[in-house]
């Protein structure tokens, strides 16, 4: 016979179950080959959006939407007046909607058109401006977490020429070699429109590693060489290692061209 522990209370077993179906805890993440739906738990979404100072003002988008949740918390606790997701993927334009409408019904405050999931690509949205009757841009804060390139830092310097104070996101994962943080909190990054490019090679990687002392040298600032060890280090475990050698070519010929403009301004 099974022996039941000391600590052991009947009354207590329906809690043993995973609840879900509430609004809360509604999803099971599936990690299958397309990659997280959700790729971060609220705590950091929270972070995110506050290094971001996502307020009332702003109109949000998420580049890669997935299941909807930064959209989410953008607008059910930061209060954002618009939060626009894109996504491409079918299955996940399915269920992304599905979660906005039981939101929606608990949430009558928030207006359903200021919670709008596109479906399409983004990267026609970079390249034309438009996708679906949004505008890149009326975005003022854009969260971006996949692969980069410089292009992406192009469509959005095109869109929000002349304005200030508008925020570029993302995060350790998907670093933009082109410009500097403005600020961090690992592992986000927010960097604000206008764009600056780095001096040096070492003020970007000192601000992207978080790592100023030499721990190979004692006493000494660690050089281009050590961080950049960091950094592969790093992506070896959480990312993709060969993004490296991409963000090391792109970070010099950026370094270079403020140089030649004499300017720092991406
Ligand atoms: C890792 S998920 C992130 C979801 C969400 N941003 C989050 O932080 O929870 C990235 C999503 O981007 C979508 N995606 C990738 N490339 C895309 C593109 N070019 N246009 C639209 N969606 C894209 C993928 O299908 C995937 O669902």
């Amino acid at each position: 016979m099974q022996q039941k522990s000391v600590d052991y209370d009947d009354s207590l077993e329906g809690d043993w179950y995973l609840r879900k179906g509430s609004l809360i805890d509604d999803v099971e993440v599936d990690f299958g080959p397309k990659g997280p739906p959700i790729c971060f738990p609220n705590y950091e979404l929270r972070t995110m959006l506050k290094l971001g100072k996502a307020n009332h003002e702003d109109i949000f988008f998420d580049m890669g939407s997935g299941w909807g949740q930064t959209t989410l918390i953008a607008l059910t606790e930061f209060g954002v007046s618009k939060s626009v997701g894109f996504e491409k993927d079918e299955d996940r334009l399915q269920k992304a909607p599905q979660r906005r409408d039981n939101w929606l019904k608990q949430r009558q405050d928030i207006k359903p058109e200021s919670w709008h999931l596109v479906g399409g690509d983004f990267e026609y949205l970079l390249r034309n401006g438009k996708l679906k009757g949004e505008s890149l841009k009326n975005a003022t804060l854009i969260f971006y977490g996949l692969s980069t390139t410089p292009d992406i830092l192009r469509a959005i310097r095109k869109a929000w020429e002349g304005t200030q104070g508008r925020r570029l996101v993302y995060y350790h994962n998907c670093l933009f070699p082109e410009i500097m943080p403005t600020k961090s909190i690992f592992p986000f990054f927010v960097s604000r429109f206008p764009f600056t490019r780095p001096k040096t090679e070492l003020e970007w990687l000192q601000k992207v590693s978080g790592k100023m002392k030499s721990s190979v040298k004692k006493g000494q600032f660690a050089k281009e060489e050590e961080l950049w060890d960091e950094l592969s280090h790093d992506y070896d475990l959480k990312a993709d290692p060969t993004d490296i050698p991409y963000y090391k070519q792109r970070l010099r010929i950026s370094v270079k061209r403020g140089a030649e403009l004499g300017s720092l301004t991406f």
